[in-house]
């Protein structure tokens, strides 16, 4: 049977990444930097990661001397570990980039045989961004560092799609730009069934997306449907974002990627190839049910 370590494992991707490999008959050692959250479900309907994972080791992967022996006796590591909102002590460049590669040389080091990563679609197009730059100077790493590796490359989350059940919920529908720009999100489970296919397949980049493809006009309106409210919709348009996010950077770095990435996908298409088949709407019903809103 192989070992997994899964890097990121209380997050939204890595709960469903753990599932997935113990459907597939896999041994796991979740990652986690402590072990509150893994009773819990996730925010996002994500499954809580107790009842499944083999062996929990806790780590602080941004410091290495919390990792010593983290890889021992495990053929595969999976990171989605990441830094995905600003948390005040950490960088981009802490999470995404050193941390990860903290754990790509305690691989090495062990003899794991592959390390397959998270980074984001169209990373090339948002080059701009602090967090990409980060998310891309670790593949680089992956790349030169000689050990089989897959990249996946994923559209945004149902559970970046939350937000807008939220927005309709509080009756203000932020929109930024003419909402026009297209996108496949892709649900964890979808997601997870890519990164498992990727630990077992040849690929090195993979690139995913979910089954429907919308515009960000048509999610906020399935989203307002759903909840069955006529939110008052306030348009931002680019070019007052972009002032925001360039003010922003003058605060902090990280809340200035959060607005560089809103900004960069409100003005490109990002459609990937169609994998999976869990759809948006039965999503937004499920949180909302969840909600008991
Ligand atoms: N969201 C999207 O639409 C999207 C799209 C494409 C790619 N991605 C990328 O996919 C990856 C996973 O996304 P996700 O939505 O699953 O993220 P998430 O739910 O925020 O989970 C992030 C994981 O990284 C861990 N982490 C965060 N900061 C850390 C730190 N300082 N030290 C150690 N661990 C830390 C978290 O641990 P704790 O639970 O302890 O905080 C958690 O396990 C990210 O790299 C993200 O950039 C996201």
């Amino acid at each position: 049977m192989k070992k997994v370590l899964v890097a990121g494992s209380t997050g939204y991707i890595g709960r469903y990444v753990v599932q997935e490999l113990k459907n597939r008959g896999y041994w796991v050692r979740a990652l986690v930097r402590s072990t509150e959250k893994i009773k819990q479900p996730g925010a996002h309907l994500e499954p809580a990661i107790a009842p499944l994972a083999d062996e929990f080791f806790t780590g602080e992967a941004t410091r290495p001397e919390t990792l010593a022996g983290v890889c021992d006796g495990i053929d595969i590591v999976f990171s989605s570990m990441g830094m995905t909102r600003p948390d005040f002590v950490h960088s981009a460049f802490d999470v995404d980039y050193k941390a990860n590669l903290n754990l790509l040389r305690l691989a090495m080091k062990a003899g794991v045989k592959k390390f397959v990563y998270i980074s984001v679609f169209n990373a090339h197009h948002m080059m701009e961004i602090q967090n990409i730059q980060a998310h891309e100077k670790f593949v680089d790493e992956l790349r030169a560092s000689g050990i089989d590796y897959a990249v996946i490359r994923p559209t945004g989350y149902f559970s970046d799609m939350a937000q807008f059940l939220n927005m309709a919920r509080s009756g203000i529908m932020l929109s930024l730009g003419e909402g026009d720009k297209r996108s496949n999100p892709i649900h964890g489970a979808d997601l997870a069934k890519v990164c498992v296919d990727a630990i077992e397949g040849d690929d090195k980049v993979i690139e995913a997306g979910g089954p429907e493809t919308f515009t960000y006009r048509e999610v906020a309106e399935m989203a307002a449907e759903v909840v069955g409210k006529h939110p008052f919709v306030a348009s931002v348009p680019v070019w007052l974002a972009d002032g925001i996010a360039a003010v922003s950077g003058f605060i902090n770095r990280d809340i200035q990627d959060v607005a560089l990435f809103a900004s960069a996908v409100s003005k490109m298409d990002s459609v990937a190839p169609a994998r999976g088949t869990h759809r948006l709407r039965d999503y937004f019903v499920e949180m909302l049910n969840m909600d008991g809103r």
